[in-house]
């Protein structure tokens, strides 16, 4: 079939399109594979995919080949004889049978072993060392980090730090449409389904950060609903944490007092900066904003050109978000970033 010259060519284009798309995180993030894993639940995983590969490209192969041979085969004796094109000689229903027994051989193979797999990914060896609640939302990654003393449960976005080596359970939810979870290397995928709550635990072999995404169609800026999975030694976790819970801290100049008072009035009503009176919990909390690696759920890279281009016209950066813009002035955006540069 020939494609119209333009679908051809936006086809052709596609990769490009694909490769261009900006970094998120720079060199530190593990690339987005699955062919590779780093964790107790990835290893198994990983097995089963190159083994299906492996076994998919032999069956591929094998057919091909008896393909290629019967066309062959026929086209030598049909220019010899001249015969009909369809013969009956009664045999032909014995290979068919044949066929089958052969494809019912690598087909229970690999039912058998997909069971096996998904038995021994269900539970993870030990208890889980810590629980966080992942909301998805249109289009980031709310994230909830619970305790058993809730002064100590606090609330996150898009970057989800975990320690290394030890089981970790998410538990997923989304309030709007499907959205699915997916940190490929560290073979978790789920689907996160509104009106229930879908369980999931990842373990990180090393340290490192490593990339996810949204797997599941879910609008229009579905392809920038990113989020980083930041893997730490076990002490260096208990330090990020303990500064989570801190609130922010008070305004130590007059410039960050009015971008505390701006961003309070302004951007209050959606989010949250604990330590203030802006408490709107729609969209991610600010309290430890500088401690992230991206912004826009890891649409772009944090610092002070990308938070100040965000502020100002987040409708251009990501279409359809659900970030208005303020129409700041110049000294309110100073203020504002002034403000968000302290919220370590
Ligand atoms: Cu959320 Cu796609």
């Amino acid at each position: 079939m020939r494609l119209p010259d333009r679908a051809g060519l936006a086809l052709l284009a596609l990769p490009a399109c694909v490769a261009a798309a900006p970094a998120v995180t720079g060199p530190r993030a593990r690339p987005l594979s699955y062919l590779s894993g780093h964790g107790e639940r990835a290893y198994p995983v990983v097995g089963l995919t190159w083994g299906l590969m492996g076994i998919s490209v032999v069956v591929v192969v094998v057919v091909a080949g008896l393909v290629l041979a019967g066309v062959l085969r026929r086209r030598v004796r049909g220019a010899a004889t001249r015969e009909v094109a369809v013969e009956r000689r009664g045999n032909g229903l014995r290979w068919i049978w044949i066929g089958v027994g052969i494809s019912l051989v690598p087909l229970i193979g690999s039912t058998v072993w997909t069971m096996q797999v998904l038995a021994a990914i269900g539970r993870p060896a030990a208890p889980p060392a810590l629980t966080i609640e992942v909301t998805a939302q249109q289009w980031w990654w709310k994230l909830r980090y619970l305790d058993n003393d809730p002064s100590r449960t606090f609330l996150a976005a898009n970057e989800i730090h975990i320690p290394v080596g030890q089981p970790v359970e998410l538990r997923l939810r989304s309030p709007d449409v499907i959205h699915s979870f997916w940190v490929p290397a560290l073979g978790g995928k789920m689907d996160v389904v509104p009106g229930q709550v879908n369980r999931i635990w990842l373990q990180a072999g090393e340290p490192g950060v490593y990339e996810g995404r949204c797997a599941e169609f879910c609008g229009m800026q579905h392809a920038n609903m990113r989020l980083l999975l930041v893997a730490e030694t076990q002490e260096a976790f208990r330090m990020w944490r303990d500064a989570q819970v801190a609130p922010a801290p008070p305004p130590a100049t007059e410039q960050v007092a009015a971008g505390a008072a701006i961003f309070v009035n302004r951007c209050g009503a959606c989010h949250t900066v604990r330590g203030t009176m802006a408490g709107g919990t729609v969209a991610p909390d600010l309290t430890h904003l500088m401690g992230r690696a991206g912004i826009a759920a890891e649409t772009l890279r944090l610092n002070v050109a990308t938070l100040s281009g965000w502020i100002a016209d987040p409708q251009h950066i990501k279409p359809g978000t659900r970030m208005p813009n303020l129409n700041l002035s110049g000294p309110e955006l100073q203020s504002l970033r002034s403000f968000l540069g302290t919220l370590r």
